[in-house]
């Protein structure tokens, strides 16, 4: 078990920590990952934006390829005053220049793009993506005013080895190096254990319940009062079914959802299990 940083907090501020859970708002992230066509993300977006839930309760954000992002961005301008943010799955640091195949947060202003996923653990694995680069585009994201959405989680044999925790405050210290921020919601994490991405099988309470108090402890000693409030995501096989018991675990404020996020009826399920 963990927590050296535990000790850091007595009784009475840990208390007050954990009242200011009740009151962040969760957001559901839909990362579409290399999927779909214009037609495709066309209607799913719709679907979502013109969904009847109340938006006032849950945050959403949907990550098209970048290819989609602006007729993602179009059907959002239709859903007139919907609640459904725009993201995107990787960003470079640069602002322009001859950086050939990459797009810039300052490339995406005029799509009216929010959140940028950042070290998601497909692009550390397989774009060899370090957690030094994590950073660089968490800085540049929030320079840009784009909410970077840092994913952090360990491979199956961390797992196995019981490191978790330690691999977990690590990636995050290093994803997270010279990242500064004023309010809470300029920054999000996700934890997304790799091994249970598209698994099917996701983490369970027990699994995750730890590693999220180790995050917030994190948080709250690099950024004070502020770190209690920012969002902390889980990510692998959520679906609707799993959500309710998932929403338990102390210090969750909404889920990085993958294959489930790529129909409407399952991804409105979990915001609906969410409220
Ligand atoms: P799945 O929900 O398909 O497991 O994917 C999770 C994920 O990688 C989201 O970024």
């Amino acid at each position: 078990m963990m927590p050296t940083l535990k000790k850091k907090f007595n009784g009475k501020q840990l208390k007050r920590y954990k009242n200011v859970q009740d009151f962040i708002k969760p957001l559901l992230a839909g990362n579409w990952k290399m999927n779909g066509n214009v037609g495709f993300w066309r209607q799913l977006t719709r679907e979502i934006a013109q969904s009847t839930l109340d938006f006032d309760t849950v945050d959403m954000m949907v990550a098209p390829p970048f290819v989609g992002v602006s007729t993602v961005s179009e059907e959002i301008s239709k859903a007139m005053g919907t609640g459904l943010a725009l993201g995107v799955q990787n960003i470079h640091h640069e602002e322009s220049g001859a950086y050939t195949g990459e797009t810039s947060p300052s490339l995406l202003k005029d799509f009216k793009v929010s959140y940028a996923i950042v070290g998601h653990s497909e692009r550390r694995e397989m774009n060899g993506e370090s957690s030094v680069d994590v950073s660089t585009k968490a800085c540049a994201s929030l320079a840009f005013g784009v909410t970077p959405i840092v994913c952090v989680g360990e491979p199956l044999d961390v797992q196995e080895a019981g490191d978790t925790e330690s691999f977990i405050l690590r990636e995050l210290a290093e994803s997270l190096r010279g990242v500064f921020i004023r309010r809470a919601d300029q920054l999000v994490i996700a934890y997304e254990p790799v091994w249970a991405i598209g698994s099917g099988k996701a983490a369970t309470p027990h699994d995750i319940a730890p590693v999220l108090l180790s995050i917030r402890h994190y948080l709250i000693s690099k950024y004070g009062d502020i770190g209690s409030g920012v969002r902390i995501l889980y990510g692998g096989s959520v679906k609707p079914e799993n959500t309710e018991e998932l929403m338990k675990v102390p210090h969750l404020n909404g889920f990085l959802v993958g294959g489930a996020a790529l129909k409407a009826e399952s991804f409105l399920g979990i915001a609906d299990k969410m409220r």
